[in-house]
């Protein structure tokens, strides 16, 4: 059977960790990514010792140029039979003070590529009667996100767009999940000041963030094991949310 992954936001914390994962689960891999080229050819450069691996530098803020990098990719793989939507960028503040341009970004990466992208791979999926999409969702997506509501709302979209797609194309093999980790060891925390993220911290009964390396196991788990789950959203937070 053939096994190509489409990967974005594969020079993020958690991009990367699942790269790694799908490459040691034998898939060929698409890594896509916005701007952090060193990153980018150094994970493939790692990762072209085990599968085949290409890159495709796509900022999804300029989607002409995204549709370009993605036809390029479907010349070089001919088909994917999974895509895992990992991008995504977070901007913290009062809505009321949100910009105008951080609002439209929020929606070019956290959104917009899980209509554009998807649409090109599924196709061929349901000429198939196979595939699997993975979304990265957040706890936030489906819980009141004080500071953090543009973001909120992006995620909240994404799980909507998992569910629905599930129920479309369940009868035909292929099955859309979503995972919503709550923090995860990443740069995108950066954003937090160190008093946040101590507090943050303090309010998961783990006391400890999530790995990336839990996030790629929880992939794994749902292309090996999870055949009988589809449109779900499957929490990863060490408790913060109970
Ligand atoms: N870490 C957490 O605590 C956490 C919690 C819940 C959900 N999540 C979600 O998990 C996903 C991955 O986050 P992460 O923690 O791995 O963050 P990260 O380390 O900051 O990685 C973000 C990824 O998104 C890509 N990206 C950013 N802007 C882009 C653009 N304009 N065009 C294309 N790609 C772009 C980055 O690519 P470049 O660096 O190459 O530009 C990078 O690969 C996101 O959807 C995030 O919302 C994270």
């Amino acid at each position: 059977m053939m096994k190509n992954a489409l990967i974005t936001g594969a020079t993020g914390g958690i991009g990367e960790a699942i790269a790694r994962k799908l490459g040691e689960m034998g898939y060929s891999l698409a890594l896509f990514y916005g701007r952090n080229h060193e990153k980018a050819q150094a994970l493939a450069a790692e990762l072209s010792e085990i599968t085949e691996v290409k890159t495709y530098a796509m900022d999804f803020r300029h989607p002409d140029k995204a549709h370009v990098a993605m036809g390029q990719a479907l010349d070089d793989f001919g088909s994917f039979q999974l895509l895992v939507h990992g991008a995504g960028i977070s901007v913290r503040g009062f809505f009321h003070e949100l910009e105008d341009p951080d609002f439209e970004e929020l929606l070019d990466i956290n959104l917009r590529p899980l209509y554009y992208l998807t649409r090109k791979v599924i196709p061929d999926m349901i000429d198939r009667q196979e595939g699997q999409i993975i979304s990265i969702s957040s706890i936030w997506g489906s819980r009141a996100a004080a500071m953090e509501v543009g973001y909120a709302m992006t995620k909240g979209a994404l799980e909507q767009f998992t569910r629905g797609l599930a129920a479309e194309l369940s009868h035909m093999g292929i099955r859309v999940n979503a995972i919503a980790p709550g923090g995860v060891d990443t740069d995108i925390l950066a954003n937090l000041s160190e008093e946040e993220k101590q507090q943050f911290l303090e309010d998961i009964p783990f006391r400890r963030l999530c790995r990336p390396e839990e996030i790629a196991d929880l992939v794994e788990f749902l292309l090996t094991k999870g055949t009988y789950i589809t449109g779900q959203i499957i929490t990863i937070d060490g408790g913060y949310t109970l």
